[in-house]
């Protein structure tokens, strides 16, 4: 995490969520414990935090109601990429609300709310002996106008 001068955000908050490989978030789903596949960091003195997880994956946005019906009379898909989120704020800057697609994910052309874009600082993830993927991603934060 750093700021529009590339200075490391030290302290920033950082709460990140995902779905379970069930395609449903732990709001969604009784099944899975309240707060499931979510937690918050604090990055350290270099901006930097780090987790592990597993894989998020892509998942049909509800269809019964008029978003649905929309994107049927489009003959569009109901799917939205797999990704992890990202709420990140800090003192004296904007907070960030973004979001991390996965490479390779077969609906990041074809999005059903259409907000997959590639970054060109993403890099792709590597792969690991054991399975693992490793994604290391740079966002940047804005300093705010206000005092907030
Ligand atoms: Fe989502």
């Amino acid at each position: 995490m750093a700021d529009a001068d590339g200075a490391p955000t030290a302290g920033a908050t950082v709460q990140v969520w995902q779905t379970a490989s069930n395609q449903l978030y732990d709001v969604q789903d009784d099944t899975q414990p309240r707060g499931h596949l979510r937690a918050t960091f604090i990055t350290d003195e270099c901006g930097a935090y780090a987790f592990r997880t597993i894989l998020p994956v892509s998942y049909p946005i509800p269809t019964d109601g008029p978003a649905g019906q929309f994107l049927q009379s489009l003959g569009r898909h109901p799917f939205r990429p797999a990704r992890g989120h990202f709420l990140i704020s800090a003192p004296r800057y904007r907070t960030l609300v973004t979001h991390l697609f996965l490479a390779g994910d077969k609906y990041l052309g074809s999005d059903a709310v259409f907000e997959a874009v590639p970054r060109r600082d993403a890099g792709p993830a590597s792969g690991h002996a054991l399975g693992h993927r490793r994604l290391r991603a740079r966002a940047g934060l804005r300093r705010s106008a206000g005092s907030w």
